[in-house]
Order: structure tokens, then sequence, then C-alpha cells
């Protein structure tokens, strides 16, 4: 007898399972009839048999979810209703005998009711879309999977006066007037495309244009559509648009290919972006911008994802995914594509600083935890939670590997040969690495395992120096921790990018090192590391140096080097790779407040700030030789991740103590120097100017805004409090960040007259829930509690809920109070949340997966909390795989 799995138990979707699908689409007209109760939607496909499809073909199976079906026709015939069948996931339909037909159906779904925000829904009194990864079938029914690619036309009719404006993908080719006082619009998009790039949009919205011409000389209309009254916060979406199209032109020689490219940007938005072919939909949050009403790192944070959107055109589109345990291959690419760009725009030094402390900081611990997988995940239960920091980030440090093996113009190489073989189809990591292997004639193969392999490294160096022969000895030794379900782990390919430094401060010549690859030059020598232990010789080395290594940060690891602390000093003073020597200091800070805490938890007094490290902290302030950008890098200390991580068991209130402690002695010890950096600084800059400099210049000032008000001299905390009154929101919520952790009636004064001011904008006011949610001080509870019932808190924003929801599990000492309130606030939500927006509660159930970090009381409070989401009835199959995942 079978054996009876429980009914809810959700369907596990493996890698190695993929078929080819049975049916192709080469067209698809779609009209959606958007009335106010609800839209019917009528698709007709044109579908043949695939030649590739495996074995006999009985019924055509789509894809189709929360709608009703009216009626099937096949060819412009009626099918009998017993023809078709469908039971709220699929719709079954007798195999037609032709090999090529029409298929239409007309369906209703109820787009006000859809709280989900995936397939069509409304936003802020907008219809829109979102159909990545698995929407469309919530649409139509359809062969909804990325290896089905169809040329779309789309016809869209609506109330006139009510939804002025009909946008699809492609060019807009016919409309009119219709009766009752609606229009339609017809759009037409000529490139093949999967379903998860369809994209629909109507409302009555406001428009900036501005134009591009391509390097071959076609003029493309820009449009970004937003909300009535937003049009004067488009200009910088707008600059960083034409910027990206010019880059990719440049460094890859990809043109756009329409004549029109639109951006829309909703409220109501389960993430950041959406690369929909020629008609990208973003969250408004990564379109709006003002100096007013955004903070540096917010434009910053714009021109990012209209450049990751905008490259996704090529790297995504174009050429898009078979299936999708291959998101990587688009998504890692687009990644690094936009990380190279905007260290082309700006300081390529601090881009890969910033690039390192997030991959550490959320990559690492999620590589680390029960949610871990490879970059090419081998199974899921549903794909949106396979958007990662995994997938994402660790994918662009595999694909920056790579340049790194065939250096830089091997990498252009393998891009080219990537585009010239698979343009117009939907390809797989597999068929990127080959690409790159074949431009270069190398051989990748034993590389690869980076794609299957799920776990951080750990690379260990140790170094040997012979003054006889004048001999260096590096021995260089790889593992990776056991992840769940591969508890062998193989040697990967790590390429291991160093210099050597004398006494002097000077780099030696590193010529005729055995190995090395890429773009080694004549004082970086990359060595690719493929044993579990290697030795790297280097001859011609009379005094024993301090080995620079992991330069630029070459490879996604964890490195134990065994330097000391004079060791990392040096290296912060002297080393030329600016990435080794933010390193360094993190690394020593990072010993120093690892030991304090350690004491702490002995039960001794917090030990004083090492005078080391305030000397070196007092050089980076004052050596105005240093990039404004990267001094305030290094005088930022490792956050409470880092030092999480760097425990055995997370020591939550000891790593709140240290990091307290430290803070207000760095801002007491520095403050002069701290004060006359902040004058320098703070003001040096219209707040309108957005140019790197400034920017950076600001960043430093607002660094040196934060120790003064921990070091908490009420002049200091005054000065903080005038600048929470100005008008640049980079001032502003700097000086409130500083405050928001001093227990200061400053702070209230500050916080309420924002609140006041930016009531009614809701995107700015986003940031008053993530302060209040966000601040280390004890009273958080009782505060994030009553912002629920705020009169702006809307559990339906996904935007607010993350600001409530997500800066406050972010705030390890409080999330993880040892009374486990704060665990059972979390599952409250999310049991209150997961029916009504399954992806959005999947994503922020992700903290109590990291149960297993701490002591036994968090343990047993956290794991009671997972228990109890687990048996929520109904639970959404997002929710369940997290949970159940974490409890394993
Ligand atoms: N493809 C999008 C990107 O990386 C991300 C994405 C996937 C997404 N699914 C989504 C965005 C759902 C919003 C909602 O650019
Ligand atoms: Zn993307």
């Amino acid at each position: 007898m079978e054996a009876r799995v429980a009914v809810d138990t959700p369907t596990v979707i493996r890698r190695e399972d993929y078929t080819p699908p049975d049916y192709l689409v080469d067209t698809v007209n779609l009209d959606l009839d958007l009335m106010p109760s609800e839209t019917t939607v009528t698709a007709t496909s044109a579908m043949r048999l695939n030649p590739d499809s495996k074995g006999n073909v009985s019924s055509i199976s789509l894809s189709a979810q929360h709608m009703e079906i009216d009626t099937v026709s096949v060819d412009g015939v009626l099918l009998p209703s017993q023809a078709w069948r469908h039971d709220g996931e699929t719709l079954e339909i007798g195999a037609p005998e032709a090999e090529a037909f029409d298929l239409t159906i007309v369906s209703r779904i109820k787009p006000h009711e859809n709280t989900r925000l995936e397939g069509l829904y409304m936003s802020g009194g907008m219809y829109c879309t979102q159909c990545e990864a698995e929407g469309f079938r919530t649409i139509t029914p359809f062969p909804d999977r990325p290896d089905v690619m169809a040329i779309y036309t789309t016809t869209l009719r609506a109330d006139k006066a009510l939804f002025p404006i009909l946008l699809s993908n492609g060019n807009p080719t016919s409309a009119g007037d219709l009766p009752d006082g609606r229009h339609f619009a017809t759009w037409d998009d000529p490139w093949p495309k999967p379903s998860y790039l369809f994209a629909a949009v109507a409302g009555d919205l406001g428009v900036v244009e501005d134009s591009f011409t391509t390097r071959s000389g076609r003029e493309v209309a820009l449009r970004i559509y937003v909300e009535l009254g937003e049009e004067h916060l488009c200009g910088h979406a707008m600059e960083s648009l034409k910027r990206s199209m010019r880059w990719d032109e440049e460094a890859y020689g990809l043109e756009y290919d329409l004549d029109l490219f639109m951006i829309v940007a909703v409220s109501h938005f389960n993430m950041g972006a959406m690369e929909n072919k020629g008609l990208n939909i973003f969250n408004s949050s990564c379109i709006l911008a003002d100096p007013e009403t955004a903070t540096d790192a917010d434009f910053r944070r714009v021109e990012a994802i209209v450049a990751h959107e905008y490259f996704h055109n090529w790297t995504g589109n174009r050429i898009t995914c078979r299936d999708w345990f291959q998101l990587s291959l688009k998504e890692g690419l687009t990644v690094y594509r936009e990380q190279e760009f905007v260290s082309d725009t700006h300081s390529r030094a601090v881009q890969r600083i910033g690039d390192v402390r997030m991959l550490r900081s959320a990559q690492f611990p999620e590589d680390a935890g029960p949610l871990a997988h490879p970059i090419r995940p081998e199974s899921y239960i549903e794909i949106n939670n396979f958007y990662t920091m995994t997938v994402y980030e660790k994918g662009a440090e595999v694909v920056r590997m790579i340049r790194a093996l065939v250096g830089v113009d091997g990498f252009r190489k393998g891009m080219d040969l990537y585009v010239q073989r698979h343009d117009g189809t939907a390809a797989t990591c597999d068929d990127f690495v080959s690409a790159m292997a074949d431009a270069n004639g190398v051989d990748l193969s034993h590389f690869q395992r980076w794609y299957g392999q799920a776990g951080t490294p750990v690379l260990t160096v140790s170094m040997s120096h012979d003054p006889g022969s004048e001999t260096l000895t590096l021995t260089v030794g790889q593992s990776t921790p056991a992840t769940p379900g591969q508890p062998d782990k193989q040697p990967l390919t790590i390429p291991l990018a160093f210099g050597l430094i004398d006494r002097n401060g000077d780099e030696l010549p590193l010529e005729g090192i055995d190995g090395t690859v890429g773009d080694s030059s004549a004082t970086t020598a990359i060595v690719p590391i493929t044993e579990t232990e290697q030795k790297i010789i280097v001859e011609n080395v009379p005094n024993a140096p301090v080995p620079s290594l992991l330069r630029g940060f070459s490879a996604p690891v964890t490195l134990k080097a065994e330097l000391d602390d004079d060791a990392l000093y040096f290296l912060m003073a002297h080393d030329r790779d600016a990435f080794v020597r933010w390193d360094s200091g993190q690394t020593a800070a990072l010993r120093m407040m690892l030991s304090s805490v350690d004491a702490v938890a002995r039960g001794e007094v917090m030990p004083a700030v090492d005078p080391r490290l305030i000397n070196a902290l007092t050089r980076t302030l004052e050596d105005a030789s240093l990039d404004a950008a990267f001094r305030a890098e290094a005088l930022r200390l490792p956050g409470s991740a880092d030092l999480g991580r760097a425990m055995e068991v997370i020591d939550v209130d000891g790593i709140d103590a240290v990091q307290t402690a430290t803070r207000r002695a760095v801002g007491r010890q520095l403050r002069d120097g701290l004060l006359s950096t902040y004058k320098t600084f703070s003001t040096a800059h219209p707040a309108t100017d957005f140019s790197t400099e400034a920017m950076a210049e600001r960043d430093l000032a607002n660094v040196c805004l934060s120790y003064l008000v921990a070091g908490g001299e009420p002049d200091d905390i005054a000065l903080a409090a005038a600048q929470a009154r100005e008008t640049s929101m980079t001032a502003v919520m700097a000086a409130l960040v500083a405050l928001n952790e001093v227990d200061d009636p400053a702070r209230q004064t500050a916080l309420a007259a924002f609140e006041n001011r930016w009531i009614d904008t809701p995107l700015v006011l986003d940031k008053w829930f993530s302060l209040k949610a966000g601040t280390g001080l004890p009273r958080v509870h009782e505060d994030v509690l009553a912002l629920l019932s705020h009169p702006k808190f809307d559990m339906g924003r996904p935007n607010r809920v993350r600001a409530v929801v997500g800066a406050f599990s972010r705030n390890q000492v409080r999330f993880h109070e040892a009374d486990g309130r704060g665990h059972r606030f979390l599952a409250d939500i999310l049991i209150d949340l997961q029916g009504r927006n399954p992806q959005v509660a999947a994503r922020l159930a992700q903290p109590l997966a990291r149960w297993r970090r701490f002591d036994p009381i968090r343990q047993a409070s956290m794991r009671k909390e997972l228990e109890r989401i687990a048996a929520t009835p109904d639970l959404s199959k997002d929710v369940y795989e997290v949970v159940s995942k974490s409890l394993a």
C-alpha cells in the first residue's frame, strides 16, 4: 500500500527532475478587462508540441491559481466543460489532436482582494503586476516556467477617468475610447520572453520624460511614472538610468533594444524592484529621492537598483534562466554588474568594503544556518524563499572569482561568448561557466563546485621564512563546514590574491611564483587554491615580510591567518590594498572587543580600550591624505552581527555592553579630533551636492557625530539635536540615529518633531518607525507594541511592516531579550501576516532560524515560537518551508 502523505505537506521541487516543457508557446494575446469588481482575462496562446518533450503527451497542463475559469477553446471552438479540469492549482485540458493550435482561456480574478502582492493587484489606487517568480499563473492559466518564451501582445481596458494611463511591455500600438467612459490600449513586445517578465499597469499617474541615444544612434524614450505629485522626486533615478545605459554599452557593448524604457514606482511592493521587459516596476522607496526626504545612502540605493534592473535587460531578459534553480545565473551576474557599475562611478575600494560588510553580516550567517543552500539550490518548496543573500551576493562573488581567474579582458571575452551563444534563450549556470572557460581556453570544471556546495569555506594561511635559502613558504589550507544535507565537503578553487610587505612598508616583487592567474601584477599574485592543503613558495625573500592576504577580498571565505596584533596594525598603516587595510583594522578591533566580551562574561570589569586601537583610529581621523569615504569606513567598528558571528554562543548582552563602552570610550578619548573633523566636513558641501566626494565627506562627519553623541557630553548631544533640525535628510537621519541610542530628552524631542513633520509622507515616516523599533534603549518593547496601533501603521504595506518588524528583529540586544517577548512579538506578527502576504512573512521569519546560535534560554524561547508558528492552521508553504527547515 502506498504511504499516505499528509494532504497539506507541500511538494518539494528538485533540480534533478527538470524535464523540457511538453508544449511551447510562440505568441500570447492577452486581454485584461479591468472592471470595478473583477478583471476578466482572455488569453489566446499559439501553442505547439515541443519537439524536445519527453514521452506521450495526453494533456495540456497549465498552472492556474486564485482564479475562476469560465471557458476554454481550441482553435476557436469552445470545449465542453468535461474536457478540462481545474483544481485550484492546475488546469488540465485533454490534448488536442493537432500539434499546433490556438488555446483561448477566459478567466476572472479579483485584484482588489489580492493582498499577496503577487500577480495583478492594486497599489495606492492603481493596478500593477508582479509576476516573478510564479505570479503569472494567478493572472491566466499558463505554462508558467521560464523556459517557455513567447511574444506578447497585451490589451488593457479600464475606466478612462480613473485609469488614464495603461501600460504593458514593449511598444504601444493602438489606443482608443470605448463605451461607458472606458478606453483601451494595446502593447506589443517583439522580444520573446518568459511569463515572469510580463507586466501591466493602469492608473492615474504622473510622468517624467527624457531620452537616451544609444551608441548606434537610436533614440530611446525614457519615462518614469509615479503617483501624482511625486514627479519632482524622479531626477536622480532618471540620471542613474541614463548612466547605466551608457555604462553597459561601454563596459560590455550591450545596447538597449526597444524604443521605449519605462519605470513605474508603486507604494505596495514585496521587494525592491522588478526587471519586467521595457516596464520595470519599482518599490517607490527605490526611485523617489530628493535631498529633503532621502539620505545619501538612499540616493546610492536608488542608483544601484535602477542600474541592477536595467542590467537585467541583457543578463536576465535577453538571456533568461532555464528553470528557477538557475536563478543565480541572472541574479549573481547582475549583482556583480551593478557592483562594477557603482565602483566605476564612485569609489572602487569603498564599494568593495560595503559589499564585503554586507556579505559577512548577512550571507555568512545564512550559509552557517539551517537555511544554508548552494548558489544553485538542489530543491525548494517555495521558490520565493530562494531570493536570498546566497543566490544574489555569494552568486556575485562566484562571478567575481571567475574574473579573478581569467582576468578582466578574459572576463569580457567570456561575456561576449555567453551573449553570442545564448541570446534569446533560457540558459543554465553551466552554460555561463562553459562560455567563460571556452572563451579563455581554461578548464573551470573544478571551479564549478562553487555552484553545488553550500557553506563558507575557512581558509587558513601560515607563513614560514628560511633566511638561509631566502625562501618564504605560505601553507594554505581550506575546509568547508557541513551544512544541511551536505555533511562532507570537497575542496574548492579559491583564488588567493596576496602581496608581501617588508619592514619599511614596501611591497616585495612577486615574479616567478608558480601557477599565478588572471591579472596578477608585479606585487600582487593571484594563486588558485584547489587542494585541502597547498604550499606557495616565494624565492629571494631575505627578511620575513608581513603577508597581505585575500587582497580585494578575492574569495568569499573566512580567513584565519594567525597574524598578531602588531602585524594587523602594520597592515592597517602600510598596505597598498585598501580592502586589507580596512579589514586589518576591523580584525584588530574585533579581537579586542571579543576579549572584552570574554572578560565581562568571566565577571571581570570591562577592560579599557586598547591604546593601539585608539592610536590607529586617531591616525585614520587625522590623516587628510586618506580618502574621506575610506576614513569613514575605517572608523566604523565591527557591528553586533560581526561580533556574534565570531562567537560560539552569541552573548547578546555582553556584545551590547562592550559595543556601548567602546563607542563611548572612543567618543571621549578622541573628542577633539572628532569635533574638528566634524566641523570641517559637516558643511563642506551643500546638501544638494551628490558627488562622490560630497557624500563621502558628509559620511565622515556623521561617523564623528555618532561617536561624539556616544561620548555623552551635553554639548555634543546638543550638536546632534541641532543637526536634527536641519533640512537635509542625510543630516537629520544621522543625528537621529546617533541620538536614538542615548536616554536623553533630546531624543524624544527630535523623534517627536520628525514624526510630526513627516506624518503624511509614507517613505519618510518609515524611517521614523524604524528608529522607534531599532533603538537599543530598554523601553523599545512597549514602543514597538504601540507602533502596531499607530494610526499610520498598515499591515498591508510591506515597507511599513519591514520598517517596524525588520528593524526590530535586527536589534540584537532587544529582540533577543532573555524573557522571550521579542520572539513572541515576531511570531504574533507572522501568524497574522502569513495568510495575507506569505512572501513577506517568510522573509521576516528568517531571524528565528538562527536559534541554535544562542544560549539555552533563548534557544528554548525561539523554538517555542517556531513551533507555535508551525502549528498555525492553513500555514502558507512559504512560511512552512522556513519554519520546518529551521526546526529540522
Ligand atoms: N528579479 C528581481 C530583482 O532581483 C527580484 C524579484 C524577484 C522580485 N521576485 C520578486 C521583486 C517579487 C519584487 C517582487 O531585481
Ligand atoms: Zn535582480
